[in-house]
């Protein structure tokens, strides 16, 4: 690898792991591109439940996706979805009813194939924005979005830890019972791929998470 190529970075975890602030952080270190594809099935289980569309109708749910515009706002560093031109507001996208159902119509294989093809063109989008590359945190970014990417971590923590987390955004949200849903699923479940990187970031404070993962990524820029 050239010391100026274009780098992917994929970091997988469960809920409240610490990946959002993990991949913000390097994106702002290395000027990556941030995919939070969390807030995609979010943007995408805000719409639905607005529409009215349970993820028990899978029929229905397929019927409202193909009538969706998916498009990307770039906010700074980061690559933010839009639907019909518009990103949710994010007071949407963590409300207690988003909480409940989103990983229900992430078990969906219309949802994630709705979702496959823009989340693999934001790779190309970031080389054409001229970042240094792109991170992108989600369940199955480094075992089905983007199995070779330059680097695949997988972030893991204790649950009662990422509960407590959660508690402290002042969020209601039932960590162990998306885990075990996210897990368990017949589509892309969340796994840690062969190959990857795994932190338990349980007794880890984030710059040291930080740290760790941007030394990886130096020794990949410099052709390690
Ligand atoms: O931020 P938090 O850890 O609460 O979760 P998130 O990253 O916002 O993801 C919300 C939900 O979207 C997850 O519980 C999964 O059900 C689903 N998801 C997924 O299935 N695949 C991804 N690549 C990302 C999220």
């Amino acid at each position: 690898m050239s010391p100026t190529s274009f780098i992917l970075v994929a970091i997988d975890g469960g809920a409240a792991s610490g990946k959002s602030s993990t991949a913000r952080a390097l994106s702002e270190r290395f000027h990556l591109l941030h995919a939070d594809t969390g807030s995609y099935y979010r943007a995408l289980s805000a719409r639905l439940l607005h529409s009215g569309v349970s993820p028990a109708a899978p029929a229905a749910v397929r019927a409202e996706l193909t009538d969706l515009h998916l498009g990307t706002h770039c906010s700074g560093r980061h690559a933010q979805l839009t639907i019909g031109g518009d990103p949710v507001p994010e007071a949407d996208l963590r409300s207690d009813a988003v909480n409940a159902a989103v990983s229900h119509f992430a078990a969906l294989p219309e949802v994630r194939a709705a979702l496959l093809p823009y989340q693999r063109g934001l790779a190309d989008l970031a080389r054409t924005h001229g970042f240094q590359g792109l991170v992108m945190e989600g369940r199955d970014i480094g075992s089905v979005i983007f199995p070779h990417a330059d680097l695949r971590i997988f972030l893991h923590a204790d649950p009662a830890e990422r509960a407590r987390r959660r508690a402290r955004e002042g969020q209601l949200d039932a960590v162990a019972e998306r885990d075990r849903l996210d897990s368990s699923r017949e589509n892309s479940p969340m796994t840690c791929p062969a190959g990857a990187v795994a932190i338990d970031t349980s007794h880890l404070a984030l710059p040291a998470v930080v740290e760790r993962i941007a030394a990886l990524i130096t020794s990949r820029l410099l052709g390690g």
